[in-house]
């Protein structure tokens, strides 16, 4: 069988749209049967949705995290996948799937990308996991946790999580079903920052000096094999801090970020040079071109204005869909939220934030 095709777009029927919150809702895509190997994906993988508005309005793309889980390795593809969208003020596409789409509508949607992921069958069979959570981020982790404790029967899992209110909360009753089905091996704790809680429960925000003390009463932080840090800039940033005061070695920490600032108060990004024009050669699902990158262009761009099927989703350095290895020369990344250091260490960038240093620069998309 073919290998599935580095970021294409198939039609899918969306089979319900389900109300979580007051600003959120979970999608359901119907999957054929012939597109089941295609969207086969790993716990915490996403998908990227896209819509090209009416009357010749730009082509929107939005990532979304899948929160049904994964499939097993040895049976078939999903039959369907499920995604939370969190409405975000001024959102096109979050305000088009809360308004406009009904069941029977037809998406078109990327397959399955991101390597903020868990694979339960490489995870020790006693593995002990745990995630700090904010908003929306428990999407992914709700895929990680079902699909890890339905996988490994000795496995644990300890959910810390954030958000406004209880009314605020996405997936609470799937929350609630994991700690009914697995009671001896899910943890939970919910930290909401507008709203006292009843019964002693935690109430305020879930900033470093909170997790710093919170953390280490609930399991033995620096014998977790993985952690799973998912939510907005500050609260990422805050609980990756906290693991390392905590003597939490950095390669066991996983991040997705949602939501940044157009301008962030740090960068994780490569120093560099000016950006220079230059040209670019670009291998995607085994064919190469070379083509010219003009002044402060980037090198998704260039590629874009000759290979309409280059993968991206953001164009902000945050979904890491447009990562890609460089084969030769340079480039300066302008930011990057989605790659780890072992990832920039081992020569990949996303190309959506990368601009030539050297004349000539390759890269490949397919590795
Ligand atoms: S397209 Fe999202 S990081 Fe480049």
């Amino acid at each position: 069988m073919a290998a599935p095709r580095h970021g294409a777009f198939h039609p899918l029927t969306v089979a319900a749209v389900d109300r979580l919150t007051d600003d959120s809702v979970a999608l359901t895509l119907r999957v054929p049967e012939e597109l089941r190997e295609e969207y086969r994906h790993a716990p915490g993988q996403h998908l990227t949705l896209r819509r090209t508005a009416p009357e010749g309005g730009a082509e929107v793309r939005r990532t979304y995290s899948i929160c049904s889980p994964a499939p097993s390795a040895d049976g078939p593809g999903p039959a369907w996948l499920r995604v939370g969208v969190r409405l975000v003020e001024g959102g096109e596409f979050s305000t088009f799937a809360h308004k406009e789409i009904v069941a029977g509508d037809v998406l078109d949607v990327m397959v399955p990308a991101g390597r903020f992921v868990l694979d339960p069958a490489a995870a020790p069979a006693s593995g002990h996991y745990a995630a700090i959570v904010g908003g929306s981020g428990i999407t992914p982790v709700l895929s990680i946790a079902a699909s890890l404790l339905a996988a490994r029967p000795d496995a644990r899992f300890c959910l810390v999580r954030s958000d406004r209110t209880a009314a605020s909360t996405m997936f609470l009753e799937e929350v609630a079903d994991l700690k009914d089905r697995y009671p001896a091996r899910f943890q939970l704790v919910t930290v909401l920052s507008r709203e006292e809680q009843e019964s002693g429960l935690p109430s305020g925000r879930l900033d470093e000096e909170r997790l710093a003390a919170l953390l280490p009463a609930l399991l033995p932080v620096t014998e977790v094999t993985g952690w799973f840090l998912c939510g907005p800039y500050g609260l990422v940033q805050g609980a990756e801090r906290t693991l390392g005061s905590l003597g939490v070695a950095r390669t066991r920490v996983h991040e997705e970020i949602f939501h940044v600032e157009d301008t962030p108060p740090t960068v994780r990004a490569d120093a560099g040079t000016a950006p220079a024009h230059g040209r670019v050669t670009a291998r995607l699902d085994g064919r190469s071109g070379t083509w010219p990158v003009q002044d402060g262009e980037s090198l998704l761009d260039a590629v874009l204005r000759n290979r309409a099927d280059a993968p991206y989703a953001c164009k902000g350095g945050v979904c890491g869909t447009c990562r890609a290895f460089v084969v030769s020369g340079e480039v300066r990344m302008e930011r990057n939220f989605a790659l780890e250091a072992e990832e920039t260490d081992a020569g990949f960038v996303l190309a959506c934030q990368s601009h030539p240093v050297t004349e000539e620069v390759e890269i490949d998309f397919d590795r």
